[in-house]
């Protein structure tokens, strides 16, 4: 089966799925415990699931959906400068057409010290070859992540490259270069995560090969090994990016 096409699509296996719950409650836990104490943006909520543990983050998406606070791109953000302690997104940086657009807006609308908190796809050795082989987004690492241009209003927000947050943010060079271009900008942190766990729960396909009640013991595995493997095999990359301005 390939992936949904549509927010209420993710959200239906969302409520069918535990398995997807136990892996996300681990990864929104992580992304949170990243945030400072404020007012949290939440871009491209989609299936609105941070909401359960997050309540008070102002959740939007391009696309409209009943849960959400507001409809909006992320590269044309509405809200004021200085708005937001804290911008939140799984899953979304990869579905950017123009991610330096949209670093420009959230410059914009934090305060000073506040952070963007993203979780992505990682690409590694072994990640690589399975998101080639068994995911329906591309990965190609070819692209220059900060080609700037118009932004085509028809594009399918769904489209992708996987391998944008690694080329911006995957190695120690990617982020001096990532801080040379946009100053008032620093990536303060940036983590693997998610070795087989997460490719072996079918992450938003309908079936998985790990029961729910093992994801937390498999997870305190995964934490032990990621030091050493992570460069190898993980699948994930937190990134934690704080405003200088
Ligand atoms: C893979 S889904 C992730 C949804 C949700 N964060 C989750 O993890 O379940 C990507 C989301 O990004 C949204 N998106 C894509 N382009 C966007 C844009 N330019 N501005 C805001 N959201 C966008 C899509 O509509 C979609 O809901």
């Amino acid at each position: 089966m390939t992936a949904p096409a549509n927010p209420a699509d993710y959200r239906a296996i969302w409520e069918a799925k535990p398995v997807l719950r136990a892996v996300y409650r681990d990864w929104y836990e992580r992304m949170v415990s990243h945030c400072l104490p404020g007012r949290t943006l939440e871009i491209g909520g989609g299936s609105g699931n941070l909401k359960a543990f997050a309540p008070d983050v102002v959740s939007t998406d391009v696309l409209p959906a009943d849960w959400l606070d507001t409809v909006c791109d992320a590269q044309r953000l509405p809200f004021a400068d200085g708005s937001f302690d804290n911008i939140v997104m799984l899953d979304v940086l990869h579905h950017l057409e123009r991610p330096v657009r949209f670093f420009d807006e959230a410059s914009r609308v934090l305060k000073p010290g506040g952070r963007i908190v993203m979780l992505e796809p990682g690409i590694t050795p072994v990640s690589h070859i399975f998101y080639r082989s068994f995911h329906p987004e591309p990965v190609d690492m070819a692209v220059d992540p900060y080609v700037d241009g118009p932004i085509d209003p028809d594009k399918d927000p769904y489209d992708s490259n996987q391998a944008i947050p690694t080329l911006l943010f995957g190695k120690p060079h990617d982020r001096q270069a990532f801080e040379r271009r946009f100053e008032g900008l620093a990536a303060i942190r940036t983590e693997r995560l998610a070795l087989l766990i997460y490719p072996l729960s079918g992450g938003f396909r309908t079936w998985s090969l790990v029961p729910a009640g093992m994801v937390r013991p498999l997870n305190g595995l995964e934490r032990l090994l990621v030091p050493v493997l992570g460069w190898l095999a993980a699948f994930r990359l937190l990134i934690v990016v704080e405003s200088r301005c």
